[in-house]
């Protein structure tokens, strides 16, 4: 161990970025803490965000099928009613489960689990309710929080006007739930409560839902969240709301401004993006300043410009994905530790867990051509899947963006029930470096919604088979 410290490494925040940090610096010998806020660890994808919204849409999901989904196009009548308290349980019971699973990792890789709020005294000293802790290197896994919208005051314990957190622990099915933002937490936590009964307005201040995905991709979530029945007010904007009894009166208005008109709510989701965590870190007594999106800036390595400081996570730029924090805490541990970590930020995959699935993973096409590349897209439809077909959920489709001199794959962007699952192999060949030829000639298994990706290979080349 380094000598005059208390540990050679601390993590604070023990969130997918921090805790598996902390686990792989143990792994490595390095003697390591995890200094976390929270009561229990995980941070915000355990206790509020990836994990009790994916429980929340997989019940959620099993009731509209029995309702009236699925279950009815194959002949089975169900009548099923909702016991909304059990589903909630349900829900916590998971998130129990897997916040305990990493306090046992904690024990098992013998990482101390510090109890408390960290800010930094200097570079190699942290202050946590008084006492000081010292350590050779610290990571800041800070994660984020949400955005605030001026004018629309979350408050979580009333539960009207709330946040993600807040929409994961309603006790009643909203009547009218109005979502801010056609994001990914909008229109994941905006189906849940559709699924269960309400009626869901989504306002959005651009002209497409989920900004940051491939075009063709956000002009499909449009047409299926409109089919699915959630009321789409894109380029609006809310600009206040005001709360009477139990309802809640949004004051909506054209994104350019103008055209003003109410809205009554029953629930109010706020959903406009989330933002850093790093106010109360004491940043300053170590010469550290946040850019302005409210980030730590770091290199290659994870470094911050403080010898012994490095970033991973929510808290400095990038996507804000459990997967990319978890893989910069392993890189950075290794970093630490005098290993070569390192992740390729430009092949991670983000998917957005509604019913059909939309994912993708590297550049979309605007994003392509705008990078200077020569592109070729080859286009699947699932509505010509063989499996999708039979399985009779045939919504979306399979885009494969490729350079055209190279043929190397650039961009994958899939709408399928599956798509979450099957972006993974996307993912996977274009970190080989993979062009659509290697995906086309790669056999895939029959009958399966992965031979979508295939197909949409051979469409690059011009050669479908079942188009
Ligand atoms: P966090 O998970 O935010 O953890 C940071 C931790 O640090 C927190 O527990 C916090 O309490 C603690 N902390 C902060 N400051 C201090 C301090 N000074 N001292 C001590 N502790 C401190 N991503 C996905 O990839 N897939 C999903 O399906 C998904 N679903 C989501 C659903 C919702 C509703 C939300 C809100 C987010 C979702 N995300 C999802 C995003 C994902 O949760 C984040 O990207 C991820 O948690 C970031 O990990 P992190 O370790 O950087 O930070
Ligand atoms: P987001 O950035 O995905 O979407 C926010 C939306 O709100 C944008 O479409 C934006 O145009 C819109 N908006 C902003 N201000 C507005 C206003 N005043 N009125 C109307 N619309 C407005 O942010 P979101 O959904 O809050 O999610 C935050 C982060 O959490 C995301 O960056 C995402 O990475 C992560 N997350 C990931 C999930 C996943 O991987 N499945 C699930 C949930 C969250």
């Amino acid at each position: 161990m380094a000598e005059n410290y208390d540990y050679d490494v601390l993590v604070i925040g023990a969130g997918p970025g921090g805790y598996v940090a902390a686990i792989r610096a143990a792994q490595l010998g390095l003697k390591t803490a995890c200094v976390e806020s929270r009561e229990t660890l995980g941070g915000t994808c355990l206790n509020v965000g990836c994990i009790p919204s994916k429980a929340l849409l997989h019940g959620s999901e099993l009731f509209e099928e029995a309702e009236g989904g699925h279950f009815a196009t194959w002949g089975i009548t169900a009548k099923p009613k909702l016991d909304l308290t059990k589903m909630m349980a349900e829900k916590t019971k998971a998130v129990g489960e897997l916040t305990g699973g990493i306090e046992f990792l904690f024990k098992k890789n013998k990482v101390t689990w510090i109890k408390g709020h960290a800010a930094f005294e200097d570079a190699h000293t942290v202050d946590v309710g008084g006492e000081k802790v010292t350590a050779k290197d610290i990571i800041i896994a800070t994660g984020s929080s949400v955005t605030p919208l001026p004018g629309v005051e979350v408050d979580n314990d009333k539960k009207l006007i709330v946040d993600s957190t807040g929409a994961l622990e309603l006790e009643e099915v909203p009547e009218h739930l109005v979502v801010i933002g056609g994001g990914v937490i909008g229109l994941e936590l905006g189906s849940v409560w559709r699924r269960l009964g309400a009626k869901v307005t989504v306002v959005e201040f651009l002209d497409k839902l989920l900004p940051g995905m491939d075009d063709d991709v956000r002009k499909e979530a449009g047409k299926i969240f409109k089919k699915q029945g959630m009321e789409l007010m894109l380029g609006h904007k809310v600009t206040g709301a005001s709360t009477r009894g139990k309802t809640v009166t949004l004051t909506v208005e054209k994104a350019a401004g103008g055209d003003e008109q109410k809205i009554k709510a029953s629930h109010v989701l706020v959903s406009i993006g989330r933002r850093p965590n790093t106010d109360g870190l004491a940043l300053d007594k170590i010469g550290i300043e946040t850019n302005k999106r409210g980030q730590i800036e770091i290199d290659h390595d994870f470094r911050t410009k403080v010898d012994g400081v490095w970033a991973i996570g929510d808290c400095v730029p990038g996507p804000m994905l459990a997967h990319k924090a978890e893989d910069e805490g392993i890189a950075c541990a290794e970093n630490v530790a005098g290993q070569t970590g390192i992740i390729n930020h430009d092949v991670i995959p983000g998917v957005v867990y509604t019913m059909p699935e939309f994912a993708d993973v590297g550049m979309t096409e605007a994003e392509a051509k705008e990078a200077g590349h020569t592109v070729k897209v080859g286009k699947f439809p699932m509505m010509a899947n063989s499996r999708a077909k039979a399985n009779r959920d045939t919504d979306g489709f399979v885009k494969v963006v490729a350079d055209a001199d190279t043929d190397r794959v650039l961009g994958v962007h899939i709408v399928a029930s599956l798509a979450g699952t099957m972006i993974a192999q996307a993912a996977q060949a274009m970190e080989f470096g993979a062009t659509s030829e290697d995906i086309a000639y790669t056999c895939h298994a029959h009958p399966t919604h992965a031979e979508a990706l295939k197909e949409a290979a051979m469409a690059v080349q011009g050669k479908p088979i079942h188009m």
